[in-house]
C-alpha cells in the first residue's frame, strides 16, 4: 500500500512540475522578477494541492489533463503565500523547501512583487486555458475563479494569515485556533477539492463530499505542520523548527500538548475518510492522501 502511494506520489509530482513551469510568462517581464517567481515556484514542495485536483478528476472517471491548469494555478497561489509568509514583516524565515527563502536570494521589494505576481498570474492562467479548451463550459471558468478568490482571500487563507500573526503571544481558545488552521492552510485545499469538483462535473452529493474532506484533512494538514515545527527533522522539512514556539504562536501543541493534538489529527482523518465512503469515492487515491497528511515527516 505505503508502495503504492509513493510511486502515485513521484509520478503526479513529476507531471505537475513538467507543466508548471511553462505557466510562468517570461516574454515582457522583467528578468529579475521572472527569475525570483521561477526559484519559489520550481523549489521542490510537495504538490500537495495540485494533487488533489488531479485525484478528483481520477476517482470520478475524468480526464486528469482537465485539471492542471487549475491545479499549477493553485500552486502558484500556495507559492505566493509561502513567499509572503516567510518575510521580516510576518514569520521571517531564512529557509523553505530546503532553500534560501525568496527575500534572502532576490531582496524584500523583489519577493513581495513575485508573490503579487504569482497570484494575479494564477486567475489569468486559468481564464485564458479553460477559454480555449471547448470540453469546459464558460460557466465552470467562473466557478473555478469564484472560488479561488473566495478560498484564497480575506474570508480564507489571507484571513486566516492575519489571524496567525495577530494570535502572537497571546492563548487563543480552541475554537480561535481552527479558525486559523481552517483559514490560513485548510482554504487552499478546499478549493483543489471543490475545483477538481466542477472540473470532473461532480453531483451535489459527491460535491459536499469533497468539500468535507477538504476541510478535514486541511484542518489536519496544519496540525501535522504545527507538530512537525516541534518534534520534525528540519533537513527532512526544509524549513526551521521550533519557530513557532520562537514566535509565541498559538498552535495545537502549545494550546493541547502532542497527545492530544495528534489524537485530533487522527479523528480529522477518520472523518475525511467517512465522508469518501458516504459518497461512494473511497476507492480512489483520496483515502490513502488523507494518511499521507497526517503521516508525512515533510
Ligand atoms: C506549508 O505548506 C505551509 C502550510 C500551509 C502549512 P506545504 O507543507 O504544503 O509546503 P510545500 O508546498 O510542500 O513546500
Ligand atoms: C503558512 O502557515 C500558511 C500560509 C502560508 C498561508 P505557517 O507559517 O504555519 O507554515 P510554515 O510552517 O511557515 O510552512
Ligand atoms: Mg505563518
Ligand atoms: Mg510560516
Amino acid at each position: 500500500m505505503v508502495g503504492t502511494l509513493q510511486a502515485y506520489l513521484a509520478e503526479k509530482t513529476a507531471y505537475i512540475e513538467q507543466h508548471l513551469l511553462p505557466c510562468l510568462e517570461q516574454e515582457g517581464v522583467p528578468d529579475s522578477l521572472y527569475e525570483s517567481m521561477r526559484y519559489s515556484l520550481m523549489a521542490g514542495g510537495k504538490r500537495l494541492r495540485p494533487m488533489l485536483v488531479l485525484a478528483v478528476l481520477e476517482a470520478l472517471d475524468k480526464p486528469v489533463k482537465r485539471g492542471l491548469p487549475f491545479a499549477c494555478a493553485l500552486e502558484m497561489i500556495h507559492t505566493y503565500s509561502l513567499i509572503h509568509d516567510d518575510l521580516p514583516a510576518m514569520d521571517d524565515d531564512d529557509l523553505r523547501r530546503g532553500k534560501p527563502t525568496n527575500h534572502k536570494v532576490f531582496g524584500e521589494a523583489t519577493a513581495i512583487l513575485a508573490g503579487d505576481a504569482l497570484l494575479t498570474r494564477a486567475f489569468s492562467l486559468i481564464a485564458e486555458s479553460y477559454q480555449a479548451d471547448p470540453e469546459v463550459q464558460p460557466a465552470t471558468t467562473v466557478k473555478l475563479i469564484a472560488e479561488l478568490g473566495k478560498r484564497a482571500g480575506a474570508q480564507g487563507m489571507v484571513g486566516g494569515q492575519m489571524a496567525d500573526i495577530e494570535g502572537e503571544g497571546k492563548r487563543l481558545d480552541l475554537e480561535q485556533l481552527s479558525y486559523i488552521h481552517q483559514h490560513k492552510t485548510g482554504d487552499l485545499l478546499v478549493a483543489a477539492l471543490r475545483g477538481g469538483g466542477y472540473l470532473a462535473e461532480a453531483s451535489d452529493e459527491q460535491m459536499e463530499a469533497l468539500t468535507r474532506y477538504g476541510v478535514c484533512i486541511g484542518h489536519a494538514f496544519q496540525i501535522q505542520d504545527d507538530i512537525l515545527n516541534v518534534e520534525g527533522d528540519a533537513a527532512l522539512l526544509g524549513k526551521a523548527v521550533g519557530s513557532d514556539a520562537d514566535r509565541e504562536k498559538a498552535t495545537y501543541p502549545s494550546l493541547l500538548g502532542l497527545e492530544e493534538s495528534r489524537r485530533r489529527l487522527h479523528a480529522l482523518i477518520d472523518e475525511a475518510k467517512t465522508a469518501l465512503a458516504e459518497a461512494g469515492l473511497s476507492h480512489s487515491i483520496l483515502p490513502q492522501l488523507a494518511d499521507y497528511v497526517c503521516n508525512r515527516k515533510n
